[in-house]
């Protein structure tokens, strides 16, 4: 597929997706999410792809939220239809076995926010600035941002936030658990990339494993998330990587993995 709205560049395992619409501050329009939709789909079934980082074009914004002009025309039915669709292509992002890395570079806004929110790791740029202010245009979060800010950061600071619709720096949002790490504009992409490198150099079952069985916990009691867990060492302790791994360290090298 030819992307009209985002850049996608696959370059020594990492999947680089920018979302590319900086005259309106990569806001996501039906196009936006389609294309989305089409970019995990085909990364998801590309053995190439260990790590997947998104970002925004431009120095200003990540995603400032859905499309307004596209919200402003939704009735009942086309609104239920337009959260189901951008929530089903978000939780793609969230459920993919391989690490998804948002790299913050500006304003992280409504569904931008949520976007942020459906990665598995939150790097921000000094100048990044969150926040959820759906209140001031009549309506609440729709891609997510009410269930998953609300389990990240807790139910109090999340109506905080829907409720005022304010927006806050990146500072605040590392303080409130929201991002990992913060880096001045200039080398977030760089930092970035080099955590997906290193993630890539990993076995890559045991990063998979590893990321299936923290996901398990939201749905499953402590008891069965124990039970999963060994199930899933066990699996892992199959591989030949596992035998790498362990053996180099006995053997004080650097482990050569296969993915096998
Ligand atoms: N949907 C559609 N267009 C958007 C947009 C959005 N969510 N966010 C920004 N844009 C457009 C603006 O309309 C403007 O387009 P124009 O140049 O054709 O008029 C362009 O992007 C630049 O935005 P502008 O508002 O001029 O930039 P700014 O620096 O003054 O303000 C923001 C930046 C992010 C504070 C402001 O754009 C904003 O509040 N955006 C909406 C955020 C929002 O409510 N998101 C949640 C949607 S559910």
């Amino acid at each position: 597929m030819n992307y009209k709205n985002i850049l996608l560049e696959i370059k020594n395992h990492t999947a680089l997706i920018t979302i590319n619409r900086p005259d309106k501050l990569n806001a996501l329009n039906g196009l936006t999410i389609d294309e989305l939709e089409n970019a995990f789909n085909s990364i998801k079934n590309d053995d190439n792809v260990f790590v997947v980082v998104i970002t925004g074009s431009g120095e200003k914004s990540f995603v400032a939220g859905a499309d307004i002009s596209e919200l402003n025309k939704l009735d009942v039915l086309s609104a239920k239809e337009f959260s189901e669709k951008g929530t089903g292509v978000f939780r793609m992002i969230e459920t993919l076995d391989k690490p998804v890395i948002a790299a913050v570079n500006g304003f992280a806004l409504g569904g931008g926010c949520e976007l942020a929110l459906a990665c598995h790791i939150r790097l921000a740029a000094e100048n990044a600035k969150f926040g959820q202010p759906e209140i001031n245009l009549g309506i609440i979060p729709g891609y997510g941002g009410t269930q998953r800010l609300a389990r990240l950061i807790n139910s109090s600071r999340a109506l905080e936030l829907i409720l005022t619709g304010d927006m806050i720096n990146a500072d605040e949002a590392y303080r409130l658990g929201l991002v990992n790490k913060i880096f001045s504009q200039a080398e977030l992409i760089q930092k970035t990339i080099e955590l997906a490198e290193k993630i890539s150099s990993k076995g890559q079952h045991a990063i998979r494993f590893a990321i299936k069985a923290i996901q398990a916990f939201e749905n499953i009691s402590l008891r069965e998330g124990l039970a999963y867990e060994s199930s899933l060492f066990a699996l892992v302790c199959g591989t030949e990587d596992f035998k790498e791994g362990t053996s180099a360290f006995l053997e004080k090298r650097k482990p050569q993995f296969k993915n096998r």
